[in-house]
């Protein structure tokens, strides 16, 4: 996978034309679609589920990166990669078995990411960083978009590039959570591979030019 990827969020998407705002992401220069599933447990909002799941495969030609904000991911997680889930993404703090969700998740065929919330170290991916295929840092606490970023992301960037270079790991940094503009092309340059934008995206006036702009 290549670096300096952007992916938008379709929490921000407006769900009476998702098919509009689909074929505008397929058409955009956007390399990944962020689906943000929450369930009211693990975060204080309910976002959407499998049916939503089953318009953005119908429509979708991007890769689709499926964020889980629900308390028992493992429960799931199957039923979003056969849904089209190309990568699916589980909070540390939802996993009580954390190694075994993501051994479950490639072996399904889907790359696997595992999440921290702000106030989760990253130390506490030390002993599964080798196995994951991503990691993704919440620069907001998870429920809502449209909230405003949280400078430790920065730091923690570093402290992740830190431990996957001491573990040979793949891992990608992907960073979720007010991005923006402002901040992007300073977070490619701390180290973030993937950039997720929901509303940076969609409450813009030309969003595939957005879209452009933030990969400069
Ligand atoms: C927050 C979600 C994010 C969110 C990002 O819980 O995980 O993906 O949609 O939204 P913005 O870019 O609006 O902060
Ligand atoms: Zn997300």
């Amino acid at each position: 996978m290549k670096t300096k990827l952007i992916a938008p969020s379709l929490l921000s998407a407006d769900f009476g034309n998702l098919e509009r705002d689909i074929e505008m992401l397929n058409r955009s220069q956007a390399d990944w679609l962020h689906v943000d599933v929450m369930d009211g447990r693990f975060v204080p909002n309910i976002s959407f589920g499998f049916p939503v799941m089953k318009t953005i495969q119908k429509f979708s030609k991007k890769f689709v990166d499926v964020h889980l904000m629900i308390v028992e991911p493992e429960k799931y997680v199957e039923q979003f990669i056969e849904m089209g889930a190309d990568l699916v993404s589980v909070h540390y703090e939802a996993s009580i078995h954390l190694h075994r969700t993501i051994d479950l998740i490639q072996k399904r065929g889907a790359k696997a990411g595992v999440v921290l919330n702000p106030a989760t170290p990253v130390l506490m991916l030390e002993d599964i960083i080798a196995e994951v295929d991503l990691v993704l840092l919440m620069s907001v606490n998870p429920g809502f978009g449209g909230q405003k970023f949280i400078e430790n992301t920065y730091k923690k960037i570093a402290e992740t590039k830190d431990l996957i270079l001491s573990n040979n790991s793949t891992a990608l940094i992907q960073v979720d959570g007010g991005v923006n503009l402002e901040n992007a092309a300073k977070l490619f340059d701390a180290g973030a591979d993937v950039l997720v934008a929901g509303n940076a995206v969609f409450s813009s006036e030309d969003p595939e030019r957005t879209i452009e702009l933030l990969k400069i």
